[in-house]
């Protein structure tokens, strides 16, 4: 099949789009003292960047209290402004835009990750499975504290400011990271969210975080320069909800009234076509695309010839890639000439150095044999 249709141009907000192969958003857990991003990481993204292509950044905490792993980026004081301010330069140099993804991990975290050590919070008291990543290693999700309705504001505080902060940094819009179980996520899925207050019940209550939070964002960079991120039928973090087709059809309509950059969706990892009709079945771009009018990302399990086929049919606009852009800095060329992949180190994703992180080769380098 022809690669041609991801390499159209497509419009996102105000930027025209040389293509519309995304690089995904990638904890990379390679900041320095103080979750300030360094000239190592303007390597890796300026590797990455493309001209007229996007690069949506890592997901970078909004607070103190949003993180979950170690060593991610912030978006709360100056220093990291500054630091931003450099990878954003690199990445605007190559003709690159650059979106950073706004961050609040919620439950899935440590108290050894808390200022002060304290509970982690959420929605309700309910604790998810899994690992979070604090400075001595992997450390199982604690159990949560559920926020007071009088601490909500703080929160919608922290991701305006952070937007702002991101703003000041240079970057070219911001997305709000509402997917893969993490804080905006806890509150939109019933299986999460107990509350019964003006945040849980019904589904209107449950998305009122995400929409307020993205309304305050918008109030910052205005619309076409702000993305959110929906992951509707991933588990990852012990998510689950009832209904998902009823609950992100409704987020998927209330956002479609905000003017967004774009929506962005990560796929069920399943094969084939899935049902939507039935209950819990697996929400995909297919049916959110009936409801959103604007561009739309599709993320999660793509390969050349899938994403094309989903961009020729006219489900997504763009795909994002994660793992092939760790392993393949010029992924695009590749994806444009059809040529093999490097194969990607799962034992560098998450911390260290250079080592799995700057040091894949290009196309024509000699491929590091160790
Ligand atoms: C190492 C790693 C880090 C990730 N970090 C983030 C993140 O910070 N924010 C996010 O929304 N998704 C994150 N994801 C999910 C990716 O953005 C993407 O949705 C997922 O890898 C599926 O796409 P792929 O099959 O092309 O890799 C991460 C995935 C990996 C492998």
């Amino acid at each position: 099949m022809s690669n041609q249709p991801l390499f159209t141009p497509t419009q996102v907000g105000p930027f025209k789009l040389e293509h519309r192969v995304v690089m995904a958003p990638l904890t990379r857990m390679r900041s320095s003292e103080g979750n300030v991003p360094n000239e190592l990481m303007a390597e890796y993204y300026a590797q990455r960047a493309t001209q007229g292509g996007l690069i949506i950044a890592e997901a970078t905490p909004v607070s103190p209290y949003g993180f979950g792993y170690a060593g991610s980026p912030g978006i709360f004081t100056q220093a990291q402004v500054d630091g931003w301010r450099t990878v954003v330069n690199a990445v605007h140099e190559k003709g690159g835009l650059i979106f950073l993804q706004l961050w609040h991990v919620g439950r899935q975290s440590h108290p050894l990750l808390q200022p002060g050590n304290i509970d982690p919070v959420a929605p309700s008291a309910i604790k998810a499975d899994g690992d979070a990543y604090a400075e001595t290693g992997p450390v199982a999700f604690a159990m949560p504290r559920a926020l007071a309705l009088a601490e909500i504001p703080d929160i919608i505080e922290s991701f305006r400011r952070g937007a702002e902060l991101a703003k000041d940094a240079g970057f070219d819009g911001v997305e709000v990271h509402g997917a893969n179980g993490y804080l905006p996520d806890q509150f939109l899925q019933d299986g999460t969210n107990r509350r019964n207050d003006a945040y849980g019940g019904p589904i209107e209550h449950r998305a009122r975080f995400l929409l307020e939070i993205t309304q305050a964002v918008i109030s910052v960079w205005g619309q076409g320069r702000v993305g959110v991120r929906l992951s509707p039928s991933s588990s990852y973090g012990s998510m689950h909800d009832s209904n998902p087709k009823a609950t992100f059809g409704y987020v998927a309509t209330q956002l479609d009234t905000m003017g967004l950059a774009y929506l962005h969706v990560v796929e069920p990892r399943i094969k084939g076509n899935e049902t939507i009709d039935e209950g819990a079945k697996p929400v995909a771009v297919q049916y959110l695309r009936t409801l959103f009018n604007g561009p739309i990302i599709a993320a999660g399990g793509f390969q050349r010839e899938s994403a094309v086929a989903l961009v020729s049919e006219g489900s997504a606009d763009m795909v994002a890639f994660g793992r092939a852009f760790i392993a393949n800095p010029d992924l695009a060329r590749r994806l444009h000439d059809d040529l093999p992949l490097n194969t990607y180190d799962r034992d560098t994703f998450y911390g260290g150095d250079a080592a799995g992180y700057t040091d894949y080769p290009f196309v024509g380098e000699p491929v590091a044999t160790t």
